[in-house]
């Protein structure tokens, strides 16, 4: 593993062994604790965008395996305005061990990892969100097991986390379904790379507009919000469009009945997710939430090399 920049770079073994440490160095933080598994070693991370979880989670992974986080915010870097990518990942990687970045455009990310001499991770773009589908695909072991056929359904727009929970879906061989509203289909490049892992792994797809369709025997059901950073500017439509889409009560009864409810947050509460679900028995966004961090050690330890 060079670099994380999306889970279909990665092998179904591979993303599973990764799950796997995850488990490990959980369970290792919350007995004796992590060992210094990245002494000496800085992380750098690249905003372009806002963030509590990746800033925070990416910060005390460092933390608890006794390296450092360095936060670069968008006003600092300027990337790709005030200098350009290639130089930006060049100069950094002689300062810093590792560098996670969050950024716009999916190119961005590519080009960074392109230059960069040192490993470079994800921390989500327009196109994927994949440090957020290892946390999830944890959360979801964690709940069922692993190796269970299991049926995932998004449901909202077909968004940068619907497309990374699409491919570690088809790599773990759930099924995975998406209900989302014409013209808010998950981009097509993505579907095509979904069909092929899922033909190898045995996985089933389905894309579908009707929600109530979409969650019939889910064990889980995803959202997420109905306007990503970034398009701001279409939320007045956004918000005329996505109300059939609302996970609410009587959704998530139509389900089974041992589903989970998820969402990567930030969530809009009352839009895409009620209050009553957010916060009912089937919800486990906040286990969600902190198993980033637990995800993201493992994604930092394999990436350096040392578990
Ligand atoms: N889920 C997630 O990535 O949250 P942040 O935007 O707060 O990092
Ligand atoms: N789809 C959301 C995810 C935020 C973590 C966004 O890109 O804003």
């Amino acid at each position: 593993m060079k670099h994380f920049l999306a889970v279909s770079d990665y092998s179904s073994q591979e993303i599973q062994d990764l799950l796997d440490l995850a488990i490990r160095l959980k369970k290792e933080y919350f007995g004796r604790g992590n060992p210094p598994l990245l002494k000496g070693k800085v992380l750098g991370m690249i905003f372009q965008k806002p963030s509590l979880r990746t800033r925070v989670s990416f910060d005390m992974a460092m933390r608890h395996l006794s390296g450092d986080a360095l936060y670069l915010s968008p006003n600092e870097i300027g990337l790709g305005k005030r200098e350009a990518i290639a130089d930006i990942a060049r100069v950094l990687s002689g300062y810093v061990h590792a560098m996670m970045a969050r950024v716009f455009d999916h190119a961005h990310i590519l080009e960074l990892a392109k230059w960069s001499s040192v490993p470079v991770v994800n921390g989500l773009s327009d196109y994927n969100h994949p440090c957020q589908a290892m946390a999830d695909a944890l959360t979801i072991q964690e709940k069922f097991g692993k190796g269970k056929k299991l049926n995932v359904t998004f449901v909202g727009d077909g968004n940068n986390v619907a497309v990374s929970l699409m491919h570690i879906s088809a790599k773990l061989g759930w099924n995975f379904s998406i209900a989302n509203p014409e013209d808010y289909d998950i981009r097509a490049d993505a579907v095509t790379l979904a069909k092929k892992i899922a033909a190898e792994t045995g996985s089933k797809l389905t894309f579908l507009r009707d929600p109530h369709e979409a969650v019939r025997s889910a064990h889980v059901i995803y959202t997420d919000t109905w306007t990503s950073m970034g398009q701001e500017e279409e939320s007045v439509k956004r918000e005329k469009v996505f109300p059939p889409y609302q996970v609410n009560a009587r959704l998530v009864s139509e389900a089974e009945k041992d589903v989970i409810v998820m969402h990567c947050l930030p969530a809009h509460r009352n839009h895409e997710l009620t209050d009553e679900v957010a916060d009912g028995q089937h919800s486990v966004i906040f286990p969600q939430a902190h198993n980033r961090l637990h995800a993201e050690k493992a994604i930092l330890a394999r990436l350096f090399e040392v578990a």
